[in-house]
């Protein structure tokens, strides 16, 4: 692990977004940015007292329209390392349930004047959406198959930190990258910076006419540095897909075996929820030498904090 890239954060370049919707809206130095500005919360979070006052009487509304457990937690703990106050929702227990639609739900909740609103929906464009009608920054915390910025954000500080760089790397995607908002954002981020990507999978599961997608493991996962690995989502299937699990498996389920392809001290990322013996075995799941998944979660805290604190530098 390197920090060399902490001493060069600079809290003067400002960020001129009011809102985090996208990896797309952002060029290489604001991504720098955010990742250099995060690098000083990782050391934040480390020491004790880990929380500070920054966001002290800000209210963070955190609307949740679709399961998570680490995205939720993460904004959720990131901003009371701030200091804000945290609102979460979802549909449970809400007038959603009762058939009140999206739009007046947004409404609703920008009348309660929050500081920053937090919106993870199955819809593609619900951030956007609720960018028009809220009147403090938004963050897309994933909006269907469209984008997941502060999952690519935390993959790219995970790698950066690993590396001590993110230009020049070799990074395999291997999965659901047609349904995947985090390959999605990370195929966007990872471009912008300078990686060279693969993208593997079997064709239903690709993007037609690539040039750099696979449905050949064994090439896909050739002279990678760190290989991402996705869930299938199945949540997000039009139709049922034409290979059982076990097919699939066989085929592309990263084993101790398949991951000998990559290089030798070959890294493995994996945004969870991780299904073991679905598309990554126990083995490499569990191996400390060789996968970051806990690192990618500490991440996350640093990166939303420091989304978090960009975006409220107006008011502050
Ligand atoms: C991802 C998501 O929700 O898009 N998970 C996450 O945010 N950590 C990936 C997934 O659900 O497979």
């Amino acid at each position: 692990m390197q920090n060399s890239t902490i001493n060069k954060v600079s809290t003067k370049m400002s960020f001129s977004h009011r809102d985090f919707l996208g990896i797309e809206a952002l060029n290489a130095d604001e991504i720098s940015f955010i990742l250099d500005l995060a690098e000083r919360y990782v050391v934040q979070n480390r020491r004790r007292p880990q929380t500070n006052s920054l966001l002290k009487g800000f209210v963070m509304i955190n609307l949740f329209l679709e399961n998570s457990t680490r995205t939720r937690l993460s904004f959720e703990m990131a901003a009371k390392r701030l200091g804000a106050d945290v609102i979460n929702m979802t549909t449970e227990g809400s007038s959603i349930k009762k058939g009140e639609s999206f739009i007046d739900t947004l409404k609703t909740l920008n009348s309660l004047c929050p500081d920053i609103f937090v919106v993870r929906s199955k819809e593609e464009g619900a951030a956007r959406a609720s960018a028009e009608i809220m009147e403090c920054p938004v963050i897309n915390a994933g909006d269907g198959t469209n984008e997941h910025p502060t999952q690519a954000m935390l993959d790219a500080l995970t790698l950066r930190r690993h590396f001590g760089r993110l230009d020049g790397l070799n990074i395999a995607i291997c999965g659901d990258i047609i349904h995947g908002r985090v390959a999605h954002s990370n195929v966007l981020l990872l471009e912008k910076m300078g990686v060279h990507i693969k993208l593997v999978g079997p064709s239903e599961l690709l993007p037609p006419n690539l040039e750099n997608a696979t449905t050949d493991m064994q090439e896909g996962l050739k002279d990678a540095d760190a290989v991402m690995v996705l869930r299938i989502q199945e949540e997000r299937l039009q139709k049922s897909l034409s290979f059982t699990s076990d097919e699939y498996f066989k085929s592309y389920g990263l084993t101790e075996e398949k991951l000998a392809w990559a290089k030798k001290d070959a890294v493995v990322l994996h945004p969870g929820p991780i299904l073991r013996g679905a598309e990554i075995d126990a083995t490499i799941a569990d191996n400390p030498k060789r996968s970051l998944v806990t690192t990618q979660v500490e991440m996350g805290i640093a990166v939303r904090m420091a989304c978090l604190d960009l975006l409220t530098r107006y008011k502050r």
